[in-house]
């Protein structure tokens, strides 16, 4: 998840531009190897290269040349340190805990849909939702919740056409200035949130100045948001497209886990990651130089026929198999258990509430940032 998504090769920025993504991942998909981009950068899509290059980062480091968020962009010890310190709010116990009130919060953004009107999925309910779970986990005012919103969307490059550098440079510092306020603030007077447990870093045996407890706290902010805005997108959009899928999830609820488990491999909201070659390796036949990077294409690793039969076919019955939606090994997403619990939720209020879902008049513009997949806007007439 580099915030700079200027560093993807330059294959991914044509895909990501000419909306072809997907035949994009199919091409990938045809290579038998690793293959180079023009710029020098490595393209794994296979499923059991990406795996194995995830669960090894003594040979592959998450650390790029110019270093990058601390603990995402981390190795271990650090890594393993740092992670220790916020596992403890993301563990399957704190996170289950939440679940009233995250089930709440989709029920009254549910409720405050008109029936039989055109809105846009996006601004009314795929991306409030997790904004205000993680404003919450943060502790700060839910008055302040639009400006999260803005931040997360200008962050990850949504809609602005040209200068995303710009956009996303300035939008991290308003973010780093309103979150080193925050930090003050739980400095003299600690609570029971994400900041204040980064404020006590030192009792747990991890240095952390203020610049890092501030990167940290944005990371939270970008890693969580825009993803599952669009992981529930994306599960939205494939309802429209499929109404008979809809249909089936109101009478058969228990299907709604396997229907999130394929939506995120078949249309992965993250789409890569990043590794760089410690030393010169091996990868599938491809001799790989130390220090170079290596793109794990984890949109295409999901659906590696050698792993799935018939694998573009979103079968929400499917027997279930590791998919890398979440990446996998020491840097697995720590936001996986609430990611799924905000779309269980999400979709669960959406279909209490809507016998039907169709596309609704106007365009439906894709995510412009390469690393991610989903919608700036989705129009839908939900009744
Ligand atoms: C559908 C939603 C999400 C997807 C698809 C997703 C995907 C990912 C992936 C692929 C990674 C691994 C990156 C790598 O190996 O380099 C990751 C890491 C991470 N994610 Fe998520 N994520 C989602 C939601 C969340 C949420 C809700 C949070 C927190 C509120 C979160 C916080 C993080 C953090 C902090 C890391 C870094 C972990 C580490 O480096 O140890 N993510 N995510």
């Amino acid at each position: 998840m580099s915030p700079a998504d200027g560093a993807a090769p330059t294959v991914f920025r044509e895909s990501a531009r000419d909306g072809e993504r997907e035949a994009f991942i199919a091409r990938l998909r045809g290579g038998d190897r690793p293959f180079r981009d023009s710029d020098g950068s490595w393209v794994v899509s296979r499923f059991e290269e990406a795996r194995a290059i995830l669960l090894d980062p003594g040979r592959f480091s998450s650390r790029g040349p110019e270093g990058g968020f601390p603990l995402l962009q981390d190795d271990p010890p650090r890594h393993t340190a740092l992670r220790g310190l916020l596992q403890k709010a993301f563990t399957p116990g704190r996170v289950e805990a939440m679940r009233p009130e995250i089930e709440t919060i989709a029920r009254s953004l549910a409720a405050a849909i008109p029936s039989g009107e055109k809105i846009d999925i996006v601004a009314a309910f795929t991306s409030p939702l997790p904004v205000i779970v993680i404003a919450r986990m943060l502790g700060v005012a839910e008055s302040d919740r639009d400006r999260f919103r803005d931040w997360s969307n200008r962050f990850a490059g949504a809609g602005a056409a040209e200068g995303v550098d710009e956009v996303q440079a300035l939008a991290l510092m308003e973010m780093s200035a309103y979150l080193g306020a925050e930090l003050a603030k739980r400095r003299v007077d600690p609570g029971d949130d994400l900041i204040s447990a980064l404020a006590r870093a030192e009792e747990a045996g991890v240095t952390l100045n203020d610049n890092e407890i501030i990167s940290l706290s944005v990371l939270l902010l970008v890693a969580g948001n825009e993803t599952t805005t669009n992981l529930l997108s994306n599960l939205m959009n494939r309802f429209a497209a499929y109404p008979e899928e809809w249909r089936a999830l109101r009478e058969t609820p228990a299907l709604i886990d396997g229907a999130i488990e394929e939506i995120l491999r078949v249309d992965s909201p993250v789409q890569f990651t990043v590794r760089y070659a410690r030393a010169d390796v091996e990868v599938g036949g491809v001799g790989i130089k130390a220090g170079e990077p290596v793109f794990v294409y984890l949109a295409a690793a999901n659906r590696d026929p050698a792993k799935w039969s018939d694998p573009d076919t979103l079968d929400m019955r499917r027997e279930r198999g590791r998919q890398l939606a979440f990446g996998l090994g020491v840097h697995m997403c720590i936001g996986a258990p609430l990611a799924r619990l905000e779309a269980r939720a999400g979709l669960a209020a959406l279909l209490e509430r809507f016998e039907t879902v169709r596309f609704g008049e106007g365009s439906r513009p894709r995510t412009t940032a390469a690393l991610l997949r989903g919608f700036q806007r989705l129009p839908l007439v939900l009744a």
